[in-house]
């Protein structure tokens, strides 16, 4: 039996938190709650309820909405929007469920995403590149910056996206100095870093005139590319573009305005359109130096920092707070608290590819050849699937080398699944999610809401 009282100030506290938080936003306002509900869970979980009079809202988005600020102005807490039964704000009043240490990054990845970390509850904290604009990653030395940029990077390099690579120090990227995918050499200071930036608007430019001859006029990647492939032309990459150390990068060369400043900004700005993310990486982000991007950045996920200012600056006060006995750990403006996934660097050095992973997308090529080839594989046949020349080649030639393609001297030397491959198909995809400290999550409305704030019976 849970003790509701013991939990009464922290619900004082989020019924003081909603009311402001609503009534300070367009949209929405602290009138609507129509009563307050503290209840205990069947799976021992507090839970406090802000009920809203369904009747009487005007438009639920802008409440929905407010769920974040709701959660970061209670330090993170983990605050649910519900409309299932009538709309109702959920705060959680329970301590976490602990995050794990490490959390693998899983080798079966969605393709067309970047997956970041996993929530407390098991979700992933992640999304489709284009929808999560340009991406900050903060936090003090051992914090995990590099292990969460490097973690982005590799998922950039599985789903062949051209790079972008620079790094002050040296310590971060030097794995992939003679990376294919790079579209410039790797930067390591910060004349390198304004050349690098260069090229990479160069390549922008060079898009922004590729957009043009497109007849459906392109507002993103995804659509130049469909225009590209119903009029025979070469499918455009996505680029990341990954800097690390870029505060004191920004800071050395005159700040915002200084040359590396003007030109991030641009790209920041420009970019999306044609599908390029910048990722910056720092200890630090000075006000100057994030208030000219901010507009533009739509993730950022920010480890141990070491002040309150610099915490701050980024916009996630929570960030201050961070253990630094939990390397990884990060609170995101997007998702709240997550641990990042862990990725080995030795997985940048070898390959591109896990030894024994297969990704999704390569498990359903070799499905498709197996149920329509015969297993025969070629880069026409690639094509034919809607792979672009590159793609085709560079996965042919990853096929081969990891022995999962062969040449059949019976077949006119024509390239097959080799024996390996069809052996791992017939190997269930692996789940990547742990589910075994999932929380539970509040499960159904109270039926009765109270008009004010009282301590019903656990259940
Ligand atoms: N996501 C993670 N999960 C578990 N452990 C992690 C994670 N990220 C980092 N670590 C641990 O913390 C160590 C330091 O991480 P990392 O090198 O990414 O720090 P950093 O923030 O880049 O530091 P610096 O500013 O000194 O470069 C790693 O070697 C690893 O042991
Ligand atoms: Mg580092």
């Amino acid at each position: 039996m849970i003790d509701l009282q013991r939990y009464l100030s922290a619900a004082q506290k989020a019924q003081a938190v909603i009311s402001q938080v609503l009534d300070s936003r367009p949209g929405t306002s602290s009138e609507y709650i129509q009563g307050w509900v503290l209840r205990g869970t069947p799976q021992n979980d507090v839970i406090f309820y802000a009920v809203l009079d369904a009747s009487r809202i005007p438009q639920p988005e802008p409440f929905a909405r407010a769920t974040h600020q709701i959660s970061s102005a209670l330090g993170g807490q983990r605050v649910y929007w519900g409309n299932s039964t009538g709309f109702r704000f959920a705060v959680v009043l329970t301590p976490a469920k602990r995050l794990p240490r490490q959390i693998e990054l899983p080798t079966n990845l969605p393709a067309g995403r970047a997956m970041i970390g996993l929530r407390p509850d098991g979700q992933a904290a992640g999304g489709k590149w284009g929808d999560l604009k340009h991406i900050i990653v903060v936090g003090y030395t051992g914090s995990g910056k590099s292990v969460t940029t490097r973690s982005l990077v590799y998922q950039a390099i599985r789903q062949d996206f051209n790079l972008v690579l620079a790094d002050l120090d040296g310590t971060t990227f030097p794995m992939l100095a003679d990376h294919p995918s790079l579209l410039a050499p790797l930067a390591n200071t910060t004349d390198e870093f304004i050349e690098v930036l260069r090229l990479a608007l160069g390549e922008l430019e060079h898009r922004s005139s590729l957009y043009k001859r497109a007849a459906n006029y392109p507002e993103k990647i995804e659509e130049y590319n469909q225009w590209a492939a119903a009029n025979g032309q070469e499918p455009l990459k996505r680029v990341l573009i990954a800097l690390d150390e870029f505060n004191s990068a920004v800071t050395k060369t005159g700040g915002p305005d200084g040359k590396l400043g003007k030109l991030a900004v641009e790209i920041a700005s420009r970019g999306r359109k044609f599908g390029i993310t910048l990722l910056l990486s720092a200890q630090d982000f000075s006000k100057e130096v994030i208030g000219a991007v901010r507009d533009e950045v739509g993730v950022i996920v920010a480890h141990k920092v070491n002040s309150e200012n610099v915490a701050r600056n980024v916009g996630v006060a929570a960030a201050a707070q961070i253990s630094e006995r939990t390397p990884g750990r990060a609170i995101t403006n997007r998702w709240g608290q997550i641990q990042a996934f862990y990725l080995d660097k030795s997985h940048l050095l070898t390959s591109t590819q896990p030894s024994d992973g297969i990704t999704p997308e390569e498990r359903a090529i070799a499905e498709k050849a197996k149920a329509e080839t015969n297993g025969k594989i070629s880069r026409e046949v690639l094509m034919g699937w809607g792979l672009g020349q590159g793609e085709a080649r560079r996965l042919l030639y990853a096929w081969e080398t990891r022995g999962w393609a062969v040449k059949d001297p019976m077949r006119a030397n024509a390239t097959f699944l080799s024996p390996k491959l069809l052996e791992l198909l017939t190997n269930p995809p692996t789940q990547p999610t742990p589910t075994n400290w999932l929380p539970t999550l509040p499960a159904q409305l109270p039926t009765q809401p109270t008009g004010s704030l009282s301590a019903g019976a656990a259940d």
